[in-house]
């Protein structure tokens, strides 16, 4: 991939960390506590759809006890994609410098944060990965993994992609690096929208650097993740691939013929 020498990529000032959440009423403050202690200076916005668990009155209490976290509330459940791009418009409105996607189960650890922001000096998306060497998953059952790793070697071979952890959901964007993609057409809604966001990163030239990360299966709750994620991931994948062929057929085919020349 292109690299661009680090004087042309601002220094990271403000730092928006995002947290999606459908009833994680019991694991909220304790990820919140973590990121504001891990990164005192980031601001933290939870992005919450409406949880039937009071999911949302819990954010609001913490922030009305910190002017450093903020709430968006949202009418219901629409998908982790659809989530992260409200809250990636609302960060890009306010100038933040860089935007965090983070779990709020405590699967992504607040402590690798400060090392992949370091990292983010000099790339323009960092995953914090768990398919680099040193990266780990701790206590998946195997059919999840088996699901995760195939799903990741599916976008490799069919969309060519130079990253290992594609589907990742633990980043650090560059506010310019979502205004460079470009988010109005975006369609994925569930988990495949981390793959599709990565796809189009790549093909823009950017600079994507995987930092191992550990990540641990939560304790409290249950994972949101079922057949309609899978089944979109799936579709959209394989028509990407196949549209991505078609283009470099097409442009095989336009090319003048050498026989026409004979
Ligand atoms: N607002 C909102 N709306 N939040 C959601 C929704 C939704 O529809 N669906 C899930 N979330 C939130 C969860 O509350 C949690 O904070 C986070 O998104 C991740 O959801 P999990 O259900 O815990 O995901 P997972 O552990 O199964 O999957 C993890 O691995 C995937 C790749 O293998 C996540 O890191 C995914 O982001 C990742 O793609
Ligand atoms: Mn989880």
């Amino acid at each position: 991939m292109p690299d661009q020498p680090h004087t042309q990529r601002p220094p990271i000032e403000r730092v928006a960390v995002l947290i999606p959440t459908y009833n994680e009423r019991d694991n909220l403050p304790l990820i919140v506590e973590r990121v504001r202690e891990s990164v005192p200076a980031a601001d933290v916005v939870v992005l919450d759809d409406n949880s039937p668990d009071g999911t949302g009155e819990v954010a609001d209490d913490m922030a009305a006890a910190d002017p450093q976290v903020m709430v968006i509330h949202r009418q219901g459940k629409e998908g982790l994609g659809a989530a992260y791009l409200a809250g990636f418009r609302w960060a890009l409105e306010r100038g933040y410098d860089a935007i965090v996607e983070m779990d709020a189960d405590g699967s992504h650890r607040p402590e690798h944060l400060s090392h992949m922001l370091d990292v983010a000096a000099d790339a323009d998306l960092v995953i914090g990965s768990r398919y680099v060497r040193g990266g780990k998953i701790v206590n998946w059952p195997a059919d999840r993994k088996a699901i995760s790793m195939a799903g990741n070697m599916y976008i490799k071979l069919v969309l060519g992609m130079p990253v290992n952890d594609a589907t990742a959901g633990y980043r650090v964007y560059r506010a310019e690096t979502l205004r460079t993609i470009g988010l109005d057409e975006v369609e994925s809604a569930g988990y495949v929208f981390q793959t599709d966001l990565t796809v189009r990163t790549v093909r823009a030239g950017l600079r994507v650097v995987e930092v191992p990360i550990t990540f641990v299966e939560r304790e409290i709750g249950d994972s949101k993740m079922d057949g309609d994620v899978v089944r979109e991931s799936m579709t959209r994948i394989t028509r990407w691939g196949l549209a991505h062929r078609c283009q470099q057929l097409r442009r095989l085919v336009d090319r003048e013929p050498t026989w026409h020349r004979l």
